[in-house]
């Protein structure tokens, strides 16, 4: 007996020790120098938002008031993979750098707390204000409540306010505030003020459509119509919806947004989200013809083709001068999130991003661009021209630059029928390849060989593409690399793709290679993004 005791103390030491302690992972380059880092060196980002331990899913109630953007996350605190769910809670006065507060909302009685949103109640229509010109925060959650030991979940939605700028919150009394009897997967509300209209309007998934409903105080909720059977993509369940009005570029006209995240179903599998352009009367959205046309011909209409960018929705009371909106995702994918090779946490968000409306002779796109906040992280700046690029023709390396933090620009005049790769590589012989076919007119991220791949069959199982829709005989881009990811911004931002992944020794080398004729990158910036 006393023999199991000591044994399964010294067990349980070692597990504690290897979750806590930072696991080391020891190798050997091919040059035979013992190379050890652990998984912190390795893989926990240097600027992106990942929790401290722990599994986090979906960003959820982000607003922004007094100075501070408010990042809510779906969290598991008492392991790396998904279970009940709690909100996890960040703070950050400019979306880049964030600062973790302790969890905002805990399960309860009806369920755990699924994904929602956050508005701020300026005018305290919710009466939820407790002191004279207090500014409630109103979230509002899916309350999800499984029934049995299989997948049947009582999803309601409830609301919670907050009296302290958004860090702790009080539950409704009379929750949930929209019951539901009948439809299995109901959730992920995201309210925002109509301007327009002058009421709270609220999206809602649910099952293959989105529920559109309105309210004056955020506790009573009036139906107002549906939308989606039959149009968009549909290969899985419609999840974390927003909808919001943006201004078209140039013009004095607006239009109404609508995101639909879905899984399975994305254009290189697993989970993604689609948009959808068109008119809101206050009742319905109607989308519009010419974008409705285009959809159905070629179905390339998502604000990210990359595989790691999930249930991204936009900040509440954030809204740019210019109107244009700010927004972040989840930086991973169901088809293997729960099995990355990150034990200490699991998951981070992508770079915050700013989200435009324009319309051109291909109809209405969306360009979407890291904020301007991250250039003020701008270091070291390395800048090169006319870099003729043959076979395989190195850029830089870390000895000049630390590519592990980089936010990178480049341009290609006069694009020739091939194809342009650029590889990062690190001396195991791990590569991650990225860059434009010409021959096909398509985006890539080729992470086969990127590393640690295993962990999943789905991770590194193709090449992820992405048509390029700009008809510009110019391509420009901007490319964010942090230790895990990359998030490329082709054409200002028409076309984006994020992906993670995990090489064995951090990827210290960035090159191109040109495939039989040679070719021209015309200018490279490359900055080196410090954070202390
Ligand atoms: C999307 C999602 C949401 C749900 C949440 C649960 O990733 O499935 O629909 O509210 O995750 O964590």
């Amino acid at each position: 007996m006393k023999r199991t005791y000591y044994v399964n103390l010294v067990l349980m030491i070692l597990f504690f020790s290897l979750i806590n302690g930072c696991k080391k992972t020891s190798k050997e380059n091919k040059f035979g120098d013992e190379m050890t880092y652990s998984e912190e060196d390795l893989y926990r980002p240097n600027f992106h938002f990942t929790p401290k331990k722990a599994w986090m899913n979906d960003p959820n109630g982000m607003f922004f008031y007094n100075g501070y953007y408010h990042l809510y996350f779906q969290y598991h605190p008492e392991s790396n993979v998904w279970g009940p769910m709690h909100w996890g809670h960040a703070i950050s006065t400019d979306m880049i750098t964030w600062t973790e507060q302790p969890i905002a909302i805990y399960p309860d009685e009806l369920g755990t707390i699924f994904s929602g949103s956050a508005v701020v109640d300026i005018s305290n229509s919710s009466g939820f204000g407790e002191v004279s010109n207090a500014v409630p925060i109103v979230a509002m959650y899916t309350s999800s409540k499984k029934l049995d030991e299989g997948d049947h979940w009582k999803q309601t939605q409830s609301i919670a306010y907050s009296n302290d700028e958004g860090m702790t919150f009080t539950k409704y009394d009379n929750n949930p505030v929209i019951d539901n009897n009948k439809i299995k997967d109901f959730r992920d509300p995201k309210v925002s003020w109509d301007e327009e209209h002058n009421k709270w309007v609220m999206v809602l998934a649910a099952g293959d459509k989105i529920m559109f409903y309105d309210s004056k105080d955020l506790k009573k909720w009036n139906l107002l119509s549906d939308f989606g059977q039959g149009i968009g993509e549909h290969g899985g369940v419609w999840e974390c919806p927003d909808f919001f009005q943006l201004p078209v570029i140039g013009t004095d006209k607006s239009k109404w947004v609508l995101f639909v995240s879905i899984n399975p179903g994305g254009p290189n599998n697993g989970s993604a989200t689609q948009y959808f352009i068109g008119d809101f009367d206050g009742e319905k959205f109607t989308i519009d013809k010419e974008f409705e046309e285009s959809l159905t011909k070629e179905h390339n209409y998502w604000i990210d083709f990359g595989r790691d960018n999930y249930a991204g929705v936009s900040w509440s009371n954030a809204t740019r001068r210019d109107g244009s909106k700010l927004m972040l995702g989840w930086m991973s994918n169901w088809d293997y999130a729960q099995v990355v090779p990150t034990e200490i946490w699991r998951s981070a968000m992508t770079i915050a991003r700013k989200v435009q409306l324009q319309k051109n002779n291909n109809g209405y796109r969306l360009l979407i661009n890291p904020v301007e906040e991250l250039t003020n992280y701008r270091s070291t700046k390395y800048k090169k021209e006319n870099i003729v690029i043959k076979e395989e023709t190195k850029i830089i390396d870390a000895d000049a630059i630390d590519l592990a933090s980089a936010e990178i620009q480049f341009n290609i005049s006069n694009l020739k029928k091939t194809i342009y790769t650029f590889k990062l590589s690190n001396k195991l012989g791990d590569e991650l390849l990225f860059g434009y076919d010409n021959t096909k007119k398509k985006f890539f991220i080729d992470r086969r060989n990127s590393g640690k791949t295993s962990f999943s069959e789905n991770f590194a199982n193709k090449v992820s593409t992405a048509s390029r829709t700009s008809t510009n005989k110019n391509l420009s881009g901007t490319i964010i690399l942090d230790k895990t990811s990359i998030e490329l911004f082709f054409d200002n931002g028409e076309t984006v793709m994020t992906e993670i992944f995990f090489p064995n020794s951090p990827f210290d080398k960035l090159s191109m290679e040109s495939k039989g004729q040679e070719f021209t990158l015309g200018n490279i910036e490359i900055h080196k993004l410090t954070f202390n």
